[in-house]
């Protein structure tokens, strides 16, 4: 593949030989001396048109790992204030000879659109409420690395699928790895065609979470709700917020994922999230690195390929 820009496009295959990489990544990533020098030469530029704290530090920090030139665009600064459009910006970056663009957009399409324009590599790091791969590869080495496989497992995504990349690239991967996905959420926040991929859909919280092996939480997104219904954040938490009464209903080590950034005491309870007996929220933040170094040097060994 020449760019990553959506689970899409990728097989069970590619999807394995992402993980099996990153877990050596996951390995360097723990020794004190976290270098690896096989971007070294290359330049990656990251834009991102939309807040960020988990993907952009990971990509940054997996560039420099990786010995990559790492430069930060600091969007709210360049010349897209000035008018400029998106394609023009990616366009004189392009002409700057960068090798990897990882850019995050509001918009769904908007990263495939770029991908078209520019003669590098380009990763989605978030686009709209279509894709963010990385994110999906992220949770899968989590889920492989917890419960021992990738495959045959019971998945409850739940809460605001609607506005969410990250359910809809998870829903993608673990649809190619044959696991058996259960979506809940309010009928306003789970949109009916989501069924088209496979998964099982529920409105209460109570019969979708039965014997799941793993619980993937999501934020509420009031920012995507424009002017449509955005529920009280009391009674959403009451009918559809993970608290340890609700995880009863799951397997017993059922283990509890959360994408972040997360609203405590909206869709989950703050002592859950920190349980470090169920929580995985810091292991899929520790994961994102070994990704995001993986996916590059994937996409590099092909820059180097067709040099
Ligand atoms: N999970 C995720 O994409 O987090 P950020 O928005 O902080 O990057």
């Amino acid at each position: 593949h020449r760019h990553l820009l959506g689970i899409e496009h990728l097989s069970p295959s590619d999807i394995t030989a992402i993980l099996d990489l990153a877990e050596t990544y996951v390995e360097l990533n723990r020794q004190p001396a976290k270098r690896a020098d096989v971007l070294a030469g290359l330049t990656q530029i990251n834009m991102f048109f939309e807040a960020s704290t988990r993907t952009q530090a990971s990509f940054e920090l997996a560039g420099k790992r990786l010995g990559a030139d790492v430069m930060n665009m600091a969007m709210q600064a360049s010349s897209i204030k000035k008018g400029e459009t998106l394609i023009d910006t990616a366009m004189t970056l392009n002409a700057m000879h960068p090798d990897l663009l990882v850019v995050r957009h509001p918009h769904s399409g908007a990263v495939d659109l770029l991908a078209q324009k520019v003669n590098c590599a380009v990763l989605n790091a978030g686009d709209g409420r279509h894709e963010h791969p990385t994110q999906a590869l992220l949770d899968a080495l989590t889920i492989r690395r917890a419960k021992g496989r990738l495959h045959r497992l019971n998945v409850a995504i739940c809460g605001d699928i609607a506005h969410s990349r990250v359910a809809r690239s998870n829903l993608i991967l673990l649809g190619k790895m044959e696991n058996r996905i259960r979506l809940i959420g309010p009928p306003t926040l789970v949109p009916a065609h989501f069924a088209e991929f496979g998964a099982e859909v529920h409105d209460d919280m109570h019969e979708g979470l039965k014997d799941v092996d793993v619980v993937m939480m999501l934020r509420l997104q009031k920012e995507r709700m424009d002017g449509g219904f955005i529920p009280s954040e009391r009674e959403y938490y009451h009918r559809y917020g993970l608290d340890s009464e609700k995880l009863a209903l799951a397997k017993p080590d059922a283990i509890v994922m959360h994408p972040g950034p997360m609203n405590r005491g909206v869709e989950i309870d703050g002592t859950l999230a920190d349980d470090i007996n169920r929580s995985v929220i810091q292991d899929q933040v520790e994961m994102g690195v070994a990704v995001r170094m993986a996916a590059m040097e994937l996409l590099a060994r092909n820059l180097r390929g067709a040099a």
